[in-house]
């Protein structure tokens, strides 16, 4: 694509499809976008996000699978520099339950879009994978690497129908971008936390499955306490490992990977390229809570259990790759998440119409 490539590099102002753009980081990377002078157009189903994360925005309410709203989307924006494909159905547990509609959303859908995009001249994908594809090293002792860092390359083992999903898409882009037109970067996120710093977004579910909902939860006394599942794991405290970094920062990485998508994909010598984006550091749920109780000044309660069927020890991001191609690096602390957060839970009645 040298043309293409020509046009990228002069262009400041792009325009970005953006689906799943309703959802929390569809909606900061949109913010992001527009932070940085491009101007996102989403697509969402609203199957679970918001109205309210996409009122100010150029908004396609339909599904990814329809090819001929893509096709009218093309139309009317035919200067659409790349799609950021963030649209999918995302809770694991319910990936179990309901797989056939895992499948179906996540992947036969993807392959629908994908395929539309190429055949209408559109290129170039970003697309949301996740760290919860690597095969766990449950064992410190370990001599490939830092215990828990895991680098694109190492061995994957994707534990849930969710993260299967994740795993076949990246398959489907690896090929479909050595037989055709089609250029993907695919950005393995691990674990968002956060809001954008004017607070237009967050978490919206409205019972927050997630640790830091939780914490918070427990912290306003809406429920007993938080308890701490699996503390007899091999990590430094015992307790599971997650790699947390600001929503801000992985909403940026976003914006590099639009911005510089040719030399990236130029760079990894590849027609497709994987990404860990991650703060590249393991934080035990001990050090979290911590963490949580210096920004607030609140003790939690905490109980101990054992951990549940599937807890893993969990995992961290080497991110050499994403600072040497994308450029990127992670610039907020994860006191500056957990404070973001806090100020998203007290800012939710307003934006979204319920605590
Ligand atoms: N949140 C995380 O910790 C995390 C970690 C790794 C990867 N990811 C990936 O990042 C992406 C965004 O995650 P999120 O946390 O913002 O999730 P989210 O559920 O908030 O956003 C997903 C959005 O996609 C929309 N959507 C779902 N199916 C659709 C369809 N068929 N057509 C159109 N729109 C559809 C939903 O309405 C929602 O707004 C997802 O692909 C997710 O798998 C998230």
């Amino acid at each position: 694509m040298p043309g293409a490539q020509a046009r990228l590099a002069t262009l400041s102002v792009m325009k970005i499809l953006v689906t799943g753009g309703a959802g929390y980081i569809g909606s900061t990377t949109a913010k992001a976008l527009e932070d940085a002078g491009h101007v996102p157009v989403i697509l969402d189903s609203l199957l679970t996000g918001p109205h309210a994360f996409v009122r100010d925005r150029i908004f396609y309410e339909g599904d990814i699978g329809d090819r001929d709203l893509v096709s009218r989307i093309v139309d009317e924006h035919p200067d659409l520099d790349a799609t950021v494909h963030m649209a999918a159905r995302i809770v694991v547990p319910e990936s179990v339950e309901k797989p056939y509609e895992y499948y179906r959303d996540n992947v036969a859908k993807s392959l629908e879009l994908f395929d539309q995009l190429v055949g209408l001249g559109k290129p170039r994908l970003v697309f949301s994978s996740s760290g919860s594809l690597y095969a766990l090293k449950d064992d410190a002792s370990t001599d490939a690497g830092p215990p828990f860092e895991v680098r694109e390359g190492d061995p994957l083992d994707p534990t849930s129908p969710y993260a299967r999903t994740k795993q076949m898409i990246e398959r489907v882009l690896e090929d479909m971008a050595a037989a055709t037109d089609l250029r993907a970067i695919m950005l393995r996120y691990f674990n968002p936390i956060g809001s954008d710093p004017d607070l237009e977004s967050g978490i919206y579910a409205k019972e927050p499955s997630h640790v830091l909902g939780q914490l918070v939860m427990a912290s306003r006394g809406l429920t007993d306490g938080f308890t701490i599942t699996g503390t007899d794991l091999p990590t430094r405290d015992g307790t599971g490992l997650r790699d947390y970094l600001h929503v801000w920062d992985l909403a940026r990485a976003h914006v590099c990977a639009v911005e510089r998508f040719d030399s990236v994909i130029a760079d990894a010598g590849s027609p497709s390229v994987v990404i860990n984006v991650g703060r590249g550091e393991g934080i035990t749920v001990r050090e979290l809570v911590e963490a949580f109780e210096r920004v607030t000044g609140y003790a939690v309660p905490t109980t101990e259990a054992p951990p549940r069927p599937g807890d893993a020890v969990g995992a961290y991001a080497n991110v050499d790759r994403a600072h040497e191609l994308l450029g990127w690096r992670t610039e907020l602390s994860l006191d500056d998440a957990i404070e973001s957060a806090l100020a998203w839970s007290e800012r939710r009645l307003e934006v979204l119409g319920y605590r």
